[in-house]
């Protein structure tokens, strides 16, 4: 069978990335797959979240699988604390995982900065965690943006290393290697403040990102501010090469849509970006305005339905993941 998981942290500043990279291509696996979908709360945590924030902020998450169009009777939407076969198979799994693999992990020295002394255990085993969500429910593929390949990788490591370790107590293939979809033209969006960063929750400049939240106004804004440089668009897309900002406008674009890039250079090559930006926010506004309205509506007026969505996706998860685990404990030798 097809088992789909993913998941979002709720660290705030949901954005253009995480949409098109990530939430878009979830809502398009729904029809052929069996689909859940989490709120990585425990994750988030990995560097310290004001309490308040991190339950507004998984609300939030959960409101955008919704607004965007998972069916959530159809398909599991819910937070990861809930369900402690995360954390408690993330414990196995961190005695099966070896700190080379994790040393290797560039997420970490990203996050981690200078001082690692001072970064939290959490986070640097953040990535045995997100190997424990996948194989938790046994799941077969796993829809992401291109930053999160590394994780996949060590994910399937650290499975086909517990099917070995375990070989002889029935370890066998028990779990599969999870298959990476890194799909569409936006695995990568890029800031729009610097066109060689991605763009992320986290980086301290509002305009760097288009969020979730953000209305119509602040869209255009946001494109109209967007870094480029003098030339007019090229005549083909070979030529956006070395021109990170611009290609990433592009990009942005075609993933919006759902032309290819050459296609949007047949229609904007050789223009100058006083056209190209506004026909882009545009473009932008007309898409998200629906998603990001009917978020804004849930998280104002129906708060209940959210959390009766994460309850009830709790429990639907919660029934998969722990039969999964006693037998993980079997294997494993825990009486
Ligand atoms: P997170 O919360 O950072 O991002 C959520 C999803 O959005 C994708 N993404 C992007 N895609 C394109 N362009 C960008 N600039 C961009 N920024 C983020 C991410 O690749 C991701 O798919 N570790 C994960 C959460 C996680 C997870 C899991 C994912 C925890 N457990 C199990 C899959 C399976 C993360 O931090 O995502």
């Amino acid at each position: 069978t097809n088992r789909v998981f993913s998941g979002v942290q709720p660290t705030g500043n949901l954005h253009l990335g995480n949409y098109l990279g990530a939430i878009r291509n979830f809502v398009g696996l729904q029809d052929t797959h069996e689909c859940l979908y989490c709120v990585v709360d425990m994750h988030a945590i990995t560097v310290w979240q004001d309490p308040k924030e991190l339950a507004a902020n998984t609300r939030e998450v959960a409101a955008a699988y919704i607004a965007a169009g998972i069916d959530p009777k159809k398909h599991v939407i819910f937070n990861q604390s809930k369900v402690p076969a995360h954390a408690e198979l993330a414990w196995i799994l961190n005695c099966v995982a070896r700190i080379g693999w994790l040393n290797r992990m560039t997420q970490f020295k990203d996050k981690a900065g200078k001082d690692r002394e001072k970064a939290s255990v959490g986070l640097y085993s953040y990535p045995v965690l997100m190997a424990a969500d996948i194989l938790a429910y046994r799941a077969t593929h796993v829809p992401v943006g291109e930053d999160q390949k590394q994780h996949l990788e060590l994910a399937r490591d650290v499975a086909q290393k517990f099917n070995n370790d375990y070989a002889e107590t029935g370890g066998t293939d028990f779990f599969p290697l999870p298959e990476p979809l890194i799909m569409g033209p936006a695995t990568r969006v890029m800031s729009l403040r610097d066109g060689t960063k991605k763009m992320s929750k986290s980086d301290p400049s509002d305009y760097s990102r288009i969020t979730l939240k953000d209305d119509a106004d602040a869209i255009a804004l946001k494109i109209r501010k967007a870094q480029t440089d003098p030339e007019p668009l090229p005549e083909t897309v070979e030529g956006l090469e070395g021109r990170a900002g611009a290609d990433n406008l592009v990009g942005i674009y075609a993933a919006l849509s759902g032309l290819s890039k050459a296609e949007v250079i047949a229609k904007f090559g050789g223009r100058q970006f006083g056209v190209f930006k506004p026909a882009l926010a545009e473009l932008a506004v007309e898409k998200l305005s629906p998603i990001t309205g009917e978020m804004k509506r849930m998280l104002d007026q129906d708060r209940s339905y959210i959390d009766a969505v994460l309850a009830s996706g709790a429990e639907r998860a919660n029934a998969i993941a722990a039969p999964i685990y006693s037998r993980v404990r079997e294997i494993v030798g825990f009486i």
